[in-house]
């Protein structure tokens, strides 16, 4: 797949997503009309769109009957919420975020828990819905409360403040704060996608773990170097909060080419792992070498 094809295969999934989002979400006028602004708000203000992208590349591997937009929407709720709630100043205190300012900046931080909150609970809403007469549905919810759970994404956010309060920083704590924080969820986007295959396998689904995870743990490690070496423009969101809050990171552990080094391994194996799943791998491969070499 060449980079032409690549991008404008890109870009016509990522304006399904678009639409998607606007057709499941809550319309701005329900009421009460200002928790659906904040939601909307967040989820509209742009973003990559990194983990519905992935659910369809590992989707449409496969034949299948299952509309795989409701669950790009729902993955992309609960991602959403854990942005808002990253942000507030309990935890990151950031003020902009997908180039605009933060969802507690924009209303307030009462609005912004409670959109968080609404997010979180509307994504389970909309696997429930929109799946109710597939078989798969319980094995979709499983995969996204169990990636977002407190064993996981909020398991690592709990690890990640507490190694801010406490300074004491080694490689096993921060692999598991990369590992559960995002690595979880971008493991879900591609499980999901597997698994709404009609004859799914116990097998590729495995298979689809690994892969998220290596391209998971990469993410992470690229965020950290982008948080550095970018700046607020680029990336849409306050850079340098890291070092400012004294972060655990792994530029702060292995510095910045070290981390290059790091992902570019994760990828690699991420990308051989692919072949795996199905010959009919080129977008998800080409997802991955995009995911590495992000600028935002
Ligand atoms: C940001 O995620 C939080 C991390 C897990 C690093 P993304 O970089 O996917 O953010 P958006 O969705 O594009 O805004
Ligand atoms: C965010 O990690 C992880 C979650 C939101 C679960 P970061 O705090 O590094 O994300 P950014 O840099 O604010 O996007
Ligand atoms: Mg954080
Ligand atoms: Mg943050
Ligand atoms: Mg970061």
């Amino acid at each position: 797949m060449t980079t032409q094809e690549f991008k404008s295969e890109f870009e016509a999934r990522r304006q399904k997503v678009e639409s998607a989002i606007d057709k499941y979400l809550p319309a701005a006028d329900t009421r009460p009309s200002i928790i659906h602004q904040a939601m909307r708000y967040s989820m509209e203000a742009g973003g990559k769109r990194i983990r519905p992208m992935l659910l369809l590349a590992a989707h449409d591997m496969f034949p299948s009957d299952a509309d795989p937009l409701p669950a790009c929407v729902a993955i992309e709720c609960l991602h959403t919420y854990s942005l808002i709630h990253d942000d507030l100043p309990c935890m990151d205190n950031s003020d902009l975020r997908r180039g605009k300012p933060t969802c507690h900046k924009q209303f307030d931080e009462t609005m912004a828990l409670l959109a968080g909150d609404a997010l979180l609970t509307y994504s389970f809403k909309l696997l429930a819905e929109a799946y109710k007469n597939c078989p798969q549905a319980a094995g979709l919810v499983f995969d996204l409360a169990d990636a977002g759970g407190s064993t996981k994404m909020i398991g690592g956010q709990v690890e990640d403040v507490l190694g801010e309060r406490d300074g004491k920083m080694t490689p096993d704590k921060l692999n598991f704060i990369h590992h559960n924080k995002t690595a979880a969820l971008i493991t879900a986007a591609v499980t999901m996608g597997v698994r709404l295959a009609d004859n799914y396998s116990e097998e590729n689904i495995e298979v689809a773990r690994e892969i998220g995870k290596n391209i998971g743990l990469a993410f992470q490690v690229i965020d950290d170097i982008l948080d550095v070496v970018s700046d607020d423009a680029t990336m849409g969101k306050t850079t340098h909060l890291d070092a400012a809050n004294e972060k655990m990171t792994y530029v702060s552990l292995y510095g910045i080419d070290r981390s290059r080094e790091i992902a570019a391994e994760l990828t690699s194996k991420a990308i051989a792992l692919c072949d795996k799943l199905s010959p009919n791998c080129d977008f998800l491969k080409a997802l991955i070498s995009y995911m590495q070499n992000r600028i935002n």
